[in-house]
Formats: C-alpha cells, structure tokens, sequence
C-alpha cells in the first residue's frame, strides 16, 4: 500500500501561528508536527510515501525531510496543492502517484498514540472499497461524525450541529484505485472546499466501506486548544517511558 500525507492548507485557524509558516512545521513537543504522521504510516509498513504541499513555505518540507533518511525511507514524493480547494482536491493530485494501487491517506495534523498496522492489513486483505478509522470523542461537532448502524456506517456527517453518534471520522483513510473517480464528481461543499467526508459517503452508498476502531488517544492539532493538546498527549505518553522528564506544571506554578 502507498501512504500520502495531506500538509497543505493555510493553517488559518492557527493565524498568526501559520502566517509565516505552514502548520505541519510547527512544533508539537519536539517534533515538527508532520513527523507524527510520517511515522505512523512508516510504523504500519508503508514505504513509499507522498507529500502533498501547498502555500509559500512548500520548500521547507523539503529541506525539512529530504530523503525521509531519518524515518528510515530512501526516497520521498512530493506534490504541491495550488489554492486552497480542500482534502479531497488534495487528495486527487496523488493519482499519478497511486498507479492503480491502494492508498493510505493521513491528515497531516493527525496525531495517534497507538498503531494502525493492524487496520492497514485488514484493508490490504479487503476486495475492494474503502475503511476510515473512528474514534469516539466528547467534541464530535468538530469532526465527520459517523452514523452506525450494527456493524455499518451509514453514513458521516461533517461538522453536524447535533452529531447522531460520539465517533469523529479520524484523518486516516484508506481506499482503493476508484477514489480519483469519486473525488472527479465532487462538488464545492458550503465552505468552498471539496470535502473528504463526500468521498467517504460515496463508499458508504456503494456499500463498499468498512471501519475499524482506533486504539490509544488521537487529536487533529488545527486550533489553538488541539495543538497545546497534542503536545500536551505526546509529551503525557513520552513521560510514562521516561519517568526523568518532568510533568508540564505542577500545582505550585499556578498559585
Ligand atoms: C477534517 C475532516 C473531518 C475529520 C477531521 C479529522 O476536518 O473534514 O471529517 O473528522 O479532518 O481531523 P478539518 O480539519 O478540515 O476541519
């Protein structure tokens, strides 16, 4: 399977933090936030990856990852969004890449504690169609939100103002080849944008989606509050291996 991470985007939730730089280069404890991603796939076995890029800092990914020598790769892709037309615009630049075979594709603000190997080589062994990876959150109006009907999804919501369940569609996706015939008949969604979630529900009428739950904590890191969070979770999960890193506050800075 072939991994493509989606870090284009002006980041305009986070302004001024993005004014002068992408968010998927900003720091999430003592990363840049992009390596999270990267990781995830490199962990789940995938090897051959693609970034897709956008705005007036894409050189920096560059110079940031090169080759991917320290995710262990030999070589990475790179394309680049123009504009600012949404995940499913930016997923479809990956179809040359793809060549017919099937993908794994990760936000690149998605932020997992735990792995998705197993998840991918479900989907490695499924005939066809697609799987999205829930998991079930306090917030879901934030989020594509899944109806689930026994051991189907019937349909996502993205952004509901009151959510029909507590399962957030994560940013993890895996499909096969057809996704570039699907993302051709989308339509702009109210936000101007070529929503992932239209992608996702084309699957679900085709009866063609499967899911899985995901173990471990996940945060995006598109806000203000889901950054500090995120760093807050990588940092919470780093210190349980090393006890010598101390917690983030403690009572008496606050007082
Ligand atoms: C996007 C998707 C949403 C998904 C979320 C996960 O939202 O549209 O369905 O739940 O990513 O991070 P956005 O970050 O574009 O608001």
């Amino acid at each position: 399977m072939k991994g493509i991470v989606l870090a284009g985007g002006t980041g305009s939730r986070l302004f001024p933090l993005t004014k002068i730089t992408n968010k998927h280069l900003l720091p999430i404890f003592d990363k840049p936030m992009i390596y999270y991603p990267i990781e995830t796939l490199v962990e789940a076995g995938i090897r051959d990856l693609l970034i897709v890029t956008g705005g007036r800092n894409s050189g920096d990914f560059l110079r940031l990852l090169a080759n991917g020598k320290e995710f262990g790769l030999k070589h990475i892709n790179y394309t680049y969004q123009e504009g600012e037309g949404g995940i499913a615009e930016a997923l479809a630049l990956a179809e040359h890449f793809a060549e017919g075979s099937k993908i794994c594709v990760i936000l690149g603000d998605n932020i997992i504690e735990g792995s998705i190997a197993q998840a991918v080589r479900d989907f490695e062994h499924q005939d066809r169609g697609a799987k999205i990876l829930l998991k079930k959150v306090h917030d879901a109006e934030r989020f594509g939100v899944a109806e689930i009907q026994g051991d189907r999804i019937i349909g996502i919501e993205e952004k509901p103002t009151r959510p029909r369940s507590d399962y957030a569609v994560t940013g993890i996706y895996m499909y096969d080849e057809t996704v570039f015939d699907k993302t051709k008949s989308l339509k702009p969604s109210a936000r101007g944008e070529l929503e992932i979630t239209d992608v996702n529900n084309a699957y679900i009428s085709e009866g063609t989606m499967t899911f899985n739950y995901l173990e471990g904590w996940w945060t995006d890191a598109g806000t203000f509050d889901s950054l500090l969070r995120a760093a807050n979770l990588v940092h919470e999960t780093r210190r349980r291996k090393d006890p010598t890193l101390a917690p983030v506050l403690s009572g008496a800075d606050t007082e």
